[in-house]
């Protein structure tokens, strides 16, 4: 995507010092646009687990390379037996709920099992990163193209005025590699000329809306609207949201949905509303071992996230207390949507039912014995 007139992705190999990863620190937007230099294991777990990356499909493509690094750091230490799964465990234990780090950090652990030096299993580890890189930018741009015609038709229906979307968080391309997933038919619909507006939730406690979505969008020149978290059932109520699209961090294989804690009160407004209500997500976010939500993994962060507030004043970070000092406060970072509410899956392949039935109409492969 196109920052500034520059064409950016979210993670990169630093030309021509491709021991070194390169991450936009997404702590900083949208106030200051840096780029972070990742050189070792403990860089990629600290960036994970202390969202300078953040995004399920990005955080797996940022674990892939924390394998890489690890592996190069092993030959500088000298190898050691379980080296790498020791580093396997750490990338996994930086963030629980999204299970494309866990499938990202596997799929490392195999390609190294092929390499029969730690020489080859650097090169078999740098190039299954990059691997990983691609096929989830590629999976965005397929989630764009098919995630289209939903809005292609609001847009017919609505003889040409503007489509009225609302999504939760950040799943843009700042949470992937580019476009996105439930900004990916967005950009899409807008790149071919169809008129829309997006309703962006604020995203307490991090705000990753108010801060990320609202950003990406208006770099892209779409128009938004920024919302406290509360107002999407208002909105529905009033026929001024015509579909909620969200993303996802982990998709059971029965079709239930985890995502950012909220999603599932708009799930439950838009039931109440008869909007469309659809999850956009790649198949590395799809648990295919898990078929109840209720069984997916739950992320508590820190209490000091719902308590403090961070912003900028002037040139300087600044964090505030909006709360009582003393008061407890719980911070689940993740909430999951029944699959009953959800008006389908779109994905790489195409847009499925949310059950086990239509998921696996998509991905026949995955047909259990
Ligand atoms: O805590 P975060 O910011 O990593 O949560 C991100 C989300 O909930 C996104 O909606 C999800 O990862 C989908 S990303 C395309």
């Amino acid at each position: 995507m196109q920052v500034a007139g520059q064409h950016y992705q979210t993670i990169w190999l630093k030309p021509g010092e491709n021991r070194i990863v390169q991450i936009i620190d997404q702590r900083f937007l949208p106030f200051r646009f840096t780029v972070e230099d990742l050189r070792t294991l403990a860089d990629c777990v600290c960036a994970i687990k202390d969202m300078h990356v953040r995004g399920a499909p990005l955080i797996g493509a940022c674990a892939a390379y924390g394998m890489y690094l690890a592996a190069c750091e092993a030959k500088e230490h000298g190898p050691s037996a379980g080296w790498l799964a020791a580093a396997a465990a750490d990338l996994k234990a930086a963030r629980p709920t999204a299970v494309n780090l866990a499938w990202a950090v596997d799929r490392q652990l195999e390609k190294a099992g092929a390499g029969e030096s730690l020489h080859a299993q650097i090169e078999l580890l740098r190039a299954g990163a990059e691997s990983i890189r691609e096929l989830e930018l590629e999976n965005s741009r397929k989630i764009g193209e098919h995630g289209y015609p939903i809005i292609e038709e609001l847009a017919t229906r609505k003889r040409g005025q503007p489509v009225n979307i609302l999504t939760h968080c950040n799943a843009g391309w700042l949470a992937c590699i580019d476009y996105g997933t439930a900004t990916a038919p967005i950009y899409y619909a807008f790149d071919r000329g169809i008129r829309l507006h997006v309703w962006v939730d604020e995203t307490r406690p991090r705000n990753q809306g108010s801060r990320l979505t609202a950003w990406e969008l208006g770099e892209h020149g779409i128009s938004h609207t920024i919302i406290a978290d509360n107002t999407g059932g208002h909105l529905m109520q009033r026929g001024l949201v015509d579909v909620v699209i969200v993303g996802s961090d982990r998709t059971t294989c029965a079709g239930d949905v985890a995502n950012k804690i909220g999603t599932y009160l708009k799930a439950l407004a838009a039931k109440d509303n008869k909007v469309p209500f659809y999850a956009a997500l790649p198949s590395s976010t799809i648990d295919w071992d898990l078929r109840s939500g209720g069984d997916i993994e739950i992320e508590e962060r820190g209490a000091e996230e719902v308590k403090y507030v961070e912003g900028w004043s002037g040139d300087e970070r600044k964090t505030v207390l909006v709360a009582p000092e003393n008061s407890p406060a719980m911070n689940y970072a993740f909430d999951v949507t029944p699959a009953r509410l959800v008006s389908g899956l779109i994905t790489e392949r195409g847009i499925c039912e949310a059950s086990e039935q239509g998921i696996i109409r998509l991905f026949p492969e995955r047909v259990r014995a």
